[in-house]
């Protein structure tokens, strides 16, 4: 484990120095998930959750109560169960909470109705992140509606509710040493995915053969999921942003784009490569390659402390405009191109996201109305592309069917960027000197 049980612990303590006396926040862990009947999905924490308490099971709730004399931190998770844990592996039980988790207190989460509107009690905010889990909003509803039935007795329930969510997004914005660690090794296992796939891709070949290359790295590389379902798409598929059937054959003289990343102790990798299927670009394939290639280029120059948020969208657009016009695919002067988004039939998704424990990462975009500042610590996507389908009208035939995108992951520093998936090839030439290896 990158990320040890001290920093999970100062995190705790950021969260209740954002709380005064007199408040508390709660906290569900995610539920076990049905795939079909009685198969379960693979279980993964909540987010939030695990960026609180480092606490790998479900059926938990975290608890934070700021001033609290027997301890600040309670967990409800649940007991020790001889019987369960032969059928399903240990369990940390309330011990275990204590011990081996931080908490301060625990109890088992069978009593969770019994105590914790006592522990509500007399408190006056709620921090509780409303509308994600309707299930578990209820169980809160009914904790304060415990309290507000005991209002004869002299008992106060809580007035106001404040979204936590807000609170710990903003803190998992800014990524920490330990962080960076994490999602550089999850970066260098999808990296080595990738090479993979480009290695031992073949025209005839199947685009879940290519899969199977990906999750194999993956799962060699310590890997337990990908961070979202792969994107494997040759010719026609390139050009679905979404595509993720991956069970088509893979032609001699298509491109095709792999989008895929492993998540590695719940930190995300999301990388982008397109390249011909049969190891050489055509002339126009390259011809577009080169287009995008430039055009991220530019946007990663932006990734800096001061710039803001969109300003490497900005700068991906203006490049990609510029040489569609050049192509002859655009016709018309620049700065009304680029007022009309002329590049958009082509061009229809935003240049990056922030990346971290999701792959579409939380935080704000912007404060208030305005594009918020980068600041060292961010991790962002750089992920510009072009896509011509088949019949796009007004567009030269030798364009159809390409569907490019590259993608890197590239983390805000002190004074610029260091592109964490910056080691997978890119360049036509270094994609085409790796197949023929
Ligand atoms: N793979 C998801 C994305 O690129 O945003
Ligand atoms: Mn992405
Ligand atoms: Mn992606």
């Amino acid at each position: 484990m990158i990320v040890k049980p001290n920093e999970f612990q100062r995190r705790r303590r950021q969260l209740l120095n954002m709380m005064e006396v007199g408040d508390i926040a709660i906290l569900p862990a995610a539920g076990v998930r049905m795939r079909n009947r009685d198969v379960e999905h693979r279980y993964r924490p909540d987010s939030d959750f695990f960026y609180l308490t480092g606490f790998p099971e479900p059926e938990a709730v975290a608890v934070f109560i700021p001033g609290r004399k027997h301890g600040e931190y309670i967990l409800f998770c649940r007991e020790r169960d001889p019987r369960m844990e032969t059928w399903n592996g240990p369990r940390a039980g309330q011990d275990g909470a204590c011990d081996i988790y931080g908490a301060d207190d625990s109890f088992p989460i069978d009593d969770i109705d019994e105590i914790l509107p006592g522990l509500m009690e007399n408190t006056r905010r709620v921090f509780h992140s409303m509308g994600y889990n309707p299930e578990f909003d209820t169980h809160v509803i009914n904790w304060v509606n415990a309290l507000r039935d005991k209002a004869r007795s002299g008992v106060h329930a809580p007035g106001e509710f404040v979204a936590l969510d807000h609170l710990l997004h903003e803190m998992r914005l800014f990524k920490s040493a330990a962080e960076i660690r994490t999602m550089k090794q999850a970066a260098k296992i999808s990296v080595n995915a990738h090479q993979r796939a480009m290695r031992a891709c073949r025209p005839g070949m199947m685009e879940y053969e290519l899969e199977a290359e990906l999750l194999y790295a993956f799962t060699l590389g310590g890997s337990v999921a990908p961070a979202y379902n792969s994107i494997v798409g040759a010719g026609a598929n390139g050009c679905i942003l979404h595509y993720v059937d991956n069970r088509a054959e893979m032609q001699d003289g298509d491109l095709v784009l792999i989008d895929a990343g492993c998540e590695l102790e719940c930190y995300a990798s999301d990388i982008t490569r397109t390249f011909p299927v049969n190891g050489r670009f055509s002339k126009s394939q390259r011809a577009l390659y080169e287009l995008v290639l430039a055009a991220q280029e530019a946007a990663i120059e932006q990734v800096q402390p001061g710039k803001h948020w969109n300003d490497p969208h900005e700068a991906a657009v203006r490049v990609i405009t510029e040489g569609l016009v050049e192509l002859g695919i655009l016709k018309g002067r620049l700065p009304t191109l680029i007022k009309n988004e002329a590049y958009k039939p082509y061009y229809m998704h935003r240049t990056g996201h922030w990346i971290g424990m999701d792959v579409h990462d939380v935080g704000d975009y912007k404060l208030g109305d305005e594009w918020r500042l980068l600041e060292k610590g961010m991790v962002m996507t750089v992920e510009p592309g072009l896509y011509i389908p088949a019949g796009t009208k007004g567009v030269a035939k030798k364009w159809w069917d390409i569907g490019i995108r590259i993608e890197d992951d590239v983390h805000v520093t002190k004074d610029g960027y260091d592109v964490l998936t910056g080691a997978l090839q890119k360049t036509p030439d270094d994609i085409e000197a790796l197949m023929t290896k």
